[in-house]
Formats: C-alpha cells, structure tokens, sequence
C-alpha cells in the first residue's frame, strides 16, 4: 500500500465576466470591492485538464506541469489553495484513523488547457478552478462547488465562479475573513440555453498590466472607479440577474456593454492611465452597434476583460447576422489575422 498512487482528474471550464470583478478590498484573501456575475463557456471549447497524484513514494516538494513545461507552484496564491486543501483533508484523517494520510505527502499536478494560456483568456479562472477541484476530488472532500470557490478564490478572484455552469454570481461579501465571499449559481445553463459567445482573438500577447496590478492602480488613484462599487455595480448586478431570470436579451446586452466600458473608463482613469482595449477592440464595439443597428434591436453585445480580446453575447438565433457579420468585416484588418492565426477565434455555447 506504501507504493501506491492516488489519483483524481477533473475538467474545468472558462467564464467570461459580464459585470466585472475589478478591485480588490484584501489582496491577500483575494476579497474583492465589489460582486460580479459571469456565464461559464462550453468545456468542449474552453477547459483547463488537471490531474492531481500524491504518494508516499514520492520524492522532494510538490510539482506543477501546465502545458507540458514545469511551472512554478510557490507563489503565495497557488500555496493558499494547497494549505486549504490539505488542511480539510488532515481533518478528515484526524477524524478517520483508516484513511491514507494523503495529506502528508508530495502532490504532482499536471494541468493542460485546449486554448493558448497567454491569451487572456481567462486562463487563470479555469487553472485555479481545475487545481482545486483536482485535489478535491483526490483528497476525497465533501465539499460542495460553493465551499470550493472560497479556496479557488484565494488562486485567482474570477476562478471562484468557474466551479459552476450556467450563470454565476460571485458575492463579494463583508467579513474580513472572507467566509462570505464565494460564487453561487444564479442560473443553470439550461435555463437560458441557446446564449453563445464569439471570442475574437484580437492579440495572443500575454497581456501589458496583470489584472492584480492594474486593479491595485485603479483602487488607488481611479476617483470614478469609487462610484463604480458604491452604485454602478450594484445596480448592474441587480439589472443582470433579473435579465437573466425572465431571459430578456436587450436587458442583458445593455448591463455587459456598460459594465464593461465602466470597468475601462475607470482603468483609463487611474494615474498613469491603463489601455487595455486597443483600436481592434475598438473596431468590434463599431461593428456590435452596426449589427444591432440593422437588426433594430440589440441582438449582440461586446466584453472586455484585462486585455483587447472581444468576447460577443448572443442568441444562438442571431449567429447569422452576428457571426456572419464579424466574419466579413474583421477579416481584412491585421489584429483578426493575427489573432486567428494563433487561435481560431470561434464561437462556443455554454456549458
Ligand atoms: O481573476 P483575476 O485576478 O485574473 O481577475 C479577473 C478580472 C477580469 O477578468 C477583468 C474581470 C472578471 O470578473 O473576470
């Protein structure tokens, strides 16, 4: 028994913000200003692929593979979630005297995504979310998705909300041990089934300002960004559940087009300013009110996160007019080549 090797593999998909987490109240904690709401992507499309070992037989510290490069494991975020993890399930052994103290012994972590990791693309939310459930699953915790998403939160802020499909709402919370600050299911995938997204690659570059800096620079010296988490952001998240509960696209579009330019203004705002949307960016906002122009009502609606990548909303009704139209007009421009170059910007459904 000394020998053998525990073993867990789990998937986990990409989420795509549409009232953004932008802030953060404790860096360390990882407790932000503000609560945000995100739809999980299809894992066909988007995933990251973890399998987590331990053994007793294995030698030295624990181990990180990501896309087949060994990667660094020491970082204060990703030691936040290995503490956590092991600490519940020394727990379950202290109480179990016949389990295998899996809890003592070196992890090995492999980790693989099916989209370029730099492409800010939300890698950071599907890896932490992955990593947790992984040794989750291998430690054999009873924790349920929501008691995951306060350990994944401590990896990256946005990877709580990918412990679920569907239509997620991370509650930023109020206690200073962030207890309360954790993800919940606003809505299953099923409810509003045929919303799709479009993710245009705009840059595969490993985006300017990591989304920690940037936010630090916003709380500090954005005066806007104060009015952003006292009113705006509440006011978003009140409109985009409701938009989502009676499945009212038009409602939808309108909150994720501005919460999105309220997160950029407010980014703009900061001392020096930070662009993270470029003049591709800028080109997919035209052409999203050129399509809902001729269609006479909002069928589409444009994202932002830390980065120039566009990620469109829609109804699976609409691909025509929407895809169809993107196709056509940002296929001469040099950042859709090249973006499509390194990545096939495609249109993925919900998980
Ligand atoms: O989870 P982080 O620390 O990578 O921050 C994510 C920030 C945004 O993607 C811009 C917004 C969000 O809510 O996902």
């Amino acid at each position: 028994a000394t020998e053998t090797i525990y073993k867990a593999s789990t998937t986990a998909p990409v989420n795509i913000a549409v009232v953004k987490y932008w802030g953060k109240r404790d860096p360390k904690l990882n407790l932000p200003t503000n609560s945000s709401l995100s739809v999980t992507l299809s894992q066909a499309d988007l995933r990251t692929l973890t399998t987590a070992t331990c053994s007793a037989t294995y030698q030295g510290e624990d181990s990180l593979i990501l896309n087949d490069e060994p990667s660094d494991i020491k970082g204060a975020r990703t030691q936040a979630c290995l503490r956590e993890l092991r600490a519940r399930r020394a727990a379950l052994e202290a109480e179990n005297s016949s389990l295998p103290k899996l809890s003592t012994m070196p992890l090995r972590i492999v980790s693989e995504n099916n989209f370029p990791t730099a492409a800010g693309l939300a890698s950071s939310a599907a890896g932490f979310a992955a990593l947790v459930r992984a040794i989750a699953n291998l430690y054999e915790l009873p924790s349920s998705p929501t008691e995951l998403s306060l350990i994944a939160r401590q990896g990256s802020g946005s990877a709580c909300r990918s412990l679920f499909g569907g239509y997620v709402a991370w509650r930023g919370g109020e206690q200073a041990d962030g207890l309360d600050s954790k993800a919940v299911e606003v809505a299953p995938a099923s409810h509003w089934p045929n919303m799709r997204a479009l993710i245009l690659v705009v840059s595969a570059a490993k985006k300017g300002v990591s989304s920690t800096s940037g936010m630090q620079q916003t709380v500090a010296t954005s005066d806007l960004f104060q009015g952003r988490i006292a009113t705006v952001v509440p006011a978003h998240m009140d409109k985009m559940e409701a938009a989502i509960r009676d499945r009212d696209f038009p409602a939808f579009a309108e909150v994720t087009m501005k919460d999105s330019n309220s997160f950029h203004a407010c980014c703009m705002d900061t001392y020096p300013p930070i662009y993270y949307m470029n003049d591709v960016s800028r080109a997919a906002v035209r052409a999203v009110e050129a399509i809902n122009a001729a269609a006479g009502k909002t069928i589409a609606a444009y994202t932002f996160d830390a980065g120039p990548n566009a990620v469109i909303y829609y109804l699976e009704e609409n691909s025509g007019p929407v895809v169809g139209t993107f196709y056509s007009l940002l296929q001469g421009t040099d950042g859709w080549k090249d973006g499509a170059k390194s990545y096939d910007s495609a249109a993925v459904k919900l998980d």
